[in-house]
C-alpha cells in the first residue's frame, strides 16, 4: 500500500483521468475527498468506489473560490489532514483562433488555471501546518507543445506549468513538493471530441503507436503522490507515448 493512511484531495474525479486515480489511491490505501463539479456522476461513482475504500463526494465548481474554500474546510473536519491535493479537473472547449469566442476562452481559463489556483491556495495552509505535502497539477501536451484548435486550453495548461514551478520553488523548503503531470491524448471523453482524421495522424507521430489508458496516468499521480518521489520538485512528467520529443 503504497498511500496508506494519506488524505488526496482529487478535482474532476466523477470521471476519466480523475476517477480512475481514485481507484488507484483507494486500491493503494488512501482516504480520497473526490471533488467535482457533476453530482451525478459524482454520487454514483462515489457508491461505487466504497467498497475499496474511504470516499467521499464533494459538488464543487474548481473556479468557485468560495465553493473550494468549504470544501477544503469540510475534509479537514472529516480527516484531519490533507496528504495530497491532485488539481486534475479540466475543460477544452476547441476552436480555431479566428473563431473562438472571447467566452469560451476565458471559461476555459477560468477553470483550468483560476480552478487549480483557487484549490492550491486553500489546501497549502493545512500542508504548511503539517510541514509536509504534495501537490500534482495537470498540465498537457498541448500546454508543452501547442496545439490546432487549442488557443484556450494550451494557455492555460501552459499557465499550470508556470504555477507549478512556482510553488515548487515557494514551498520546497517547507517540505512540500509540487509537480506537474502532462499527459498525452488519452482515451476518455475529452479526446472523443477529436476528428477522426486527427487521432489517426496522432497514432503516426506517437512511438508507442496507442492512446493513453486512464491507468497511465493515474499511475504516474500515484509516484508523484507517493513517498517514493520525494526527492521530485518542480518537474513536469510526460506520459504521452513519446509523441514530442
Ligand atoms: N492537429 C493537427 N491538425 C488539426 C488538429 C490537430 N489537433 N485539429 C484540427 N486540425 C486540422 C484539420 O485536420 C483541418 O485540416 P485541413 O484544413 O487540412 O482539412 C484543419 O485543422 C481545420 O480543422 P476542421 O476542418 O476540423 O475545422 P473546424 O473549424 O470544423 O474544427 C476544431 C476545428 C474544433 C479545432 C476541430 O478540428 C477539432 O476539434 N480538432 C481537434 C483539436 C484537438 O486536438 N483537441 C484535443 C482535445 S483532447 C485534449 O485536449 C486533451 C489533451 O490535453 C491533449
Ligand atoms: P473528463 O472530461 O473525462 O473529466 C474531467 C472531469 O472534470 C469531469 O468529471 C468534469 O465534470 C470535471 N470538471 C470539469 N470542470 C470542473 C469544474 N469547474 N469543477 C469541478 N469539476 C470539473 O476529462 P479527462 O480526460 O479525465 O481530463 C482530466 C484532466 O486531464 C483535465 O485537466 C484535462 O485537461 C487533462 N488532460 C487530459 C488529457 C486526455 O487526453 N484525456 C490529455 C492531457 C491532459
Amino acid at each position: 500500500m503504497r498511500l496508506a493512511g494519506k488524505v488526496a484531495i482529487i478535482t474532476g474525479a466523477a470521471n476519466g483521468l480523475g476517477l480512475e486515480a481514485a481507484r488507484v489511491f483507494l486500491r493503494e490505501g488512501a482516504k480520497v475527498a473526490m471533488v467535482d463539479y457533476d453530482a451525478v456522476a459524482g454520487e454514483k461513482r462515489v457508491s461505487e468506489l466504497q467498497a475499496e475504500g474511504e470516499a467521499t463526494f464533494y459538488q464543487v465548481d474548481v473556479s468557485n473560490q468560495a465553493q473550494v474554500v468549504e470544501m477544503v474546510r469540510m475534509v479537514k473536519e472529516r480527516f484531519g489532514k490533507i496528504d495530497i491535493l491532485i488539481n486534475n479537473a479540466g475543460i477544452t472547449k476547441d476552436n480555431m483562433l479566428l473563431k473562438m469566442s472571447n467566452e469560451d476562452f476565458q471559461k476555459v481559463m477560468d477553470i483550468n488555471v483560476n480552478g487549480v489556483f483557487n484549490c492550491t491556495q486553500a489546501v497549502v495552509p493545512h500542508m504548511l501546518e503539517q510541514g509536509q505535502g504534495k501537490i500534482i497539477n495537470t498540465s498537457s501536451v498541448s500546454g508543452v507543445y501547442g496545439n490546432v484548435g487549442q488557443t484556450n486550453y494550451a494557455a492555460s495548461k501552459a499557465a499550470v506549468v508556470g504555477m507549478t514551478k512556482s510553488w515548487a520553488k515557494e514551498f520546497g523548503r517547507k517540505g512540500i513538493n509540487v509537480n506537474a503531470v502532462a499527459p498525452g491524448f488519452v482515451e476518455t471523453s475529452m479526446v472523443e471530441t477529436v476528428p477522426e482524421k486527427v487521432i489517426q495522424g496522432l497514432l503516426q507521430v506517437i512511438p508507442l503507436q496507442r492512446l493513453g489508458k486512464p491507468s497511465d496516468i493515474a499511475n504516474a499521480y500515484l509516484f508523484l503522490a507517493s513517498d517514493e518521489s520525494d526527492y521530485v520538485n518542480g518537474t513536469v512528467l510526460h506520459v504521452d507515448g513519446g509523441i514530442m520529443m
